[in-house]
């Protein structure tokens, strides 16, 4: 059966999942952050560590139990994942970018409560975040380091969901990007996830609504023959 096939064939690969969403602080009790729960990035963690992988999770702001077999970096902002991200695939085979990372972080934190005023707040700056999994690709692009086999992007579109993908993939320079659709009940918080994988040079690979283990298992169907 395809699960047979798939019984500890990430044995001796040591892979890194991005999980969850950063939150960018605004004060010492203030973030900007996303909807992001970790979930899958969780499932696809379980799943590899269940194949065999040797895992390494970097995981931003999620209240789940660590995954057995998995190493857990715990980590808040869109900058911390990044360094945790960078570290950890020094000498990983592949690298999955499933969390949801800020694109913007407030310019200024303040080091003490913004206090409330009679008057209206001033405006909040934004600045730029990198973007980790551009980076990743365009270092191993530029033959540096890290340069993991396998690099993987996630990316929830509500509208265009094809061709948007297609763009982002190729602005990205991954080898796979998985195609969340959100809204209607899925993605968000929610135990189900419908797909479409979009490869580098590939057909898509579209993945029918069901839960984000199965989900996480073709995707690392996908990865496992990419891998020398
Ligand atoms: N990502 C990243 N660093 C960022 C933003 C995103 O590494 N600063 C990664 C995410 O982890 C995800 C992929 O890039 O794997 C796609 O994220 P997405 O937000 O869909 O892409 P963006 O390029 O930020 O485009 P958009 O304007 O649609 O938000
Ligand atoms: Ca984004």
């Amino acid at each position: 059966s395809v699960l047979a096939g798939r019984e500890r064939d990430l044995a001796g690969r040591r892979v890194v999942i991005s999980a969850g969403g950063t939150r960018e602080a605004l004060d010492p009790v203030r973030y900007i952050g996303n909807r992001s729960s970790g979930l899958q990035g969780y499932a696809l963690a379980r799943t590899a560590a269940a194949r065999g992988a040797e895992v390494t999770l970097v995981a931003a702001n999620v209240a789940l139990p660590d995954p057995a077999g998995a190493t857990v970096v715990r980590v808040e902002s869109a900058l911390d994942l990044r360094a945790a991200v960078f570290e950890a695939a020094e000498n990983a085979d592949a690298v999955v970018m499933a969390a949801a990372v800020a694109d913007f972080r407030p310019t200024a934190r303040s080091g003490s409560k913004i206090k409330k005023t009679s008057a209206d707040p001033e405006p909040v700056h934004l600045t730029k975040n990198p973007d980790i999994l551009a980076e990743l690709c365009e270092r191993r692009r530029n033959g540096g380091k890290p340069a993991p086999e396998v690099i993987a992007g996630f990316a929830a579109e509500t509208d265009d969901v094809l061709a948007n993908g297609r763009a982002k993939l190729a602005r990205k320079g991954c080898d796979l990007l998985v195609v969340n659709q959100v809204g209607e009940g899925l993605a968000f918080g929610t135990p189900d996830n419908a797909a479409v994988v979009l490869v580098a040079g590939g057909e898509p690979v579209e993945i029918p609504r069901g839960p984000k283990e199965a989900l996480a298992d073709v995707v690392w169907d996908l990865i496992a023959p990419r891998l020398s």
